[in-house]
């Protein structure tokens, strides 16, 4: 079974974090003189509460889990990036990662000085899990896991993740940001049976709340007091933690809207198969398609001069000439396919 402490950074597992005024003293006072706030009244003159108790308890009990599994950040980046710092002494330790995925688990490692190790996903977008496991070294301490997978959308298979958290030597973080979307249940039910899984969520994709930046991470405890450790005192602002349990008391809007979504990607999957110069359409399980083309740069720079931006993925591992498209409304799916049928008819469009 891996030791999480052995795997810790020696300067990590030796910090005395910061500790402050909110994290002294709990309960409530009359008067708070104790970290130099502006005392008169203004709707955020006090500072936030370090670890949102209330918010992770109405999470908690949304999710089924204790809140003493969760971690919040500033959006899931924030857990991404923690765990890189925790665990791996830069320039010496390295992470794995498919390829391709997320790009900040590179731009991460890279900002923290550590190699990424990319394990080539199949053509089809399938991972290898033996030859990822075979590809890690004996320096690489966490390996990234992203199931629905961005740009492909497809989830991969519990059983096999589950193996591999059981061999890998290392802490293992599934990133589940389109967990909503697809019908496979969630990796943190896991979370007490392994040590060194971290599974993270947000509430940027189906939650509806990308401005307010708040990302979850869930873990045992031992993981999460590390991350604790690490944070940025007060990393979730107050506005931000009241807006997130508005949210939370929405979730019967946002479970329909969630329907519409994946509806939605199911005819639009459809809709393109009538487009000659549309290639292929790889099965998804998040909010978003990727779709091969015949000149994925060409449809782009249309696409973008009649208003409609697409992320052009061109140039990615398998990825040549394809473009991702995250589902919309219907109104502007709708758009989205009466522009495309403009240009799949004027093929000798001229962009530029
Ligand atoms: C797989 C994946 N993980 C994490 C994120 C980041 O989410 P957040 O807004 O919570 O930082 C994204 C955003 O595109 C993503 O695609």
């Amino acid at each position: 079974m891996v030791n999480i402490q052995s795997l810790l950074r020696e300067n990590i597992k030796n910090l005395r974090p910061y500790r402050s005024a909110r994290d002294e003293f709990k309960g409530e006072a009359e008067i708070y003189i104790d970290a130099n706030e502006n005392p008169f009244d203004h709707p955020y003159s006090r500072y936030p509460d370090p670890l949102q108790w209330k918010l992770k308890e109405k999470i908690a009990l949304f999710k089924n889990i204790d809140p003493k599994y969760i971690f919040l950040g500033n959006g899931s980046d924030e857990p991404i990036d923690i765990v890189i710092r925790a665990f791996c002494n830069p320039g010496v330790d390295d992470i794995i990662a498919p390829n391709p995925s997320y790009g900040m688990y590179q731009v991460s490692a890279d900002i923290n000085d550590v190699k990424l190790i990319q394990v080539p996903l199949r053509a089809d977008f399938t991972l290898d899990f033996d030859l990822m496991l075979a590809t890690a070294g004996p320096q690489t301490k966490v390996a990234f896991l992203c199931s629905p997978n961005n740009p492909s959308g497809n989830v991969l298979p519990v059983e096999e993740m589950k193996n591999f958290i059981r061999k890998f030597n290392g802490l293992v973080v599934i990133d589940e940001a389109y967990i909503d979307f697809c019908e496979q249940d969630s990796m943190k039910n896991y979370i007490e049976e392994f040590p060194n899984l971290v599974v993270i969520q947000t509430f940027s994709k189906a939650w509806g709340s990308a401005s307010i930046r708040i990302g979850m991470a869930f873990a045992n405890t031992e993981i999460i007091s590390i991350f604790n450790k690490i944070k940025a005192p007060y990393n979730i602002s107050n506005p931000a933690q009241e807006e997130a349990m508005k949210m939370l008391d929405q979730m019967d809007i946002l479970q329909k809207e969630i329907k519409m979504i994946i509806a939605e990607r199911k005819r639009m999957a459809l809709e393109l198969t009538r487009f000659k110069g549309v290639l292929e359409i790889y099965p998804s399980e998040a909010n978003f398609l990727l779709v091969k083309v015949d000149d994925a740069n060409k449809l782009y720079h249309f696409l973008t001069s009649q208003g409609i931006i697409v992320r052009n993925r061109h140039g990615q591992l398998h990825c040549n000439n394809c473009l991702r498209i995250t589902v919309g409304t219907p109104t502007e799916n709708d758009i989205f396919f009466i522009k495309l049928n403009e240009y799949y008819h004027e093929k000798d469009f001229v962009f530029g």
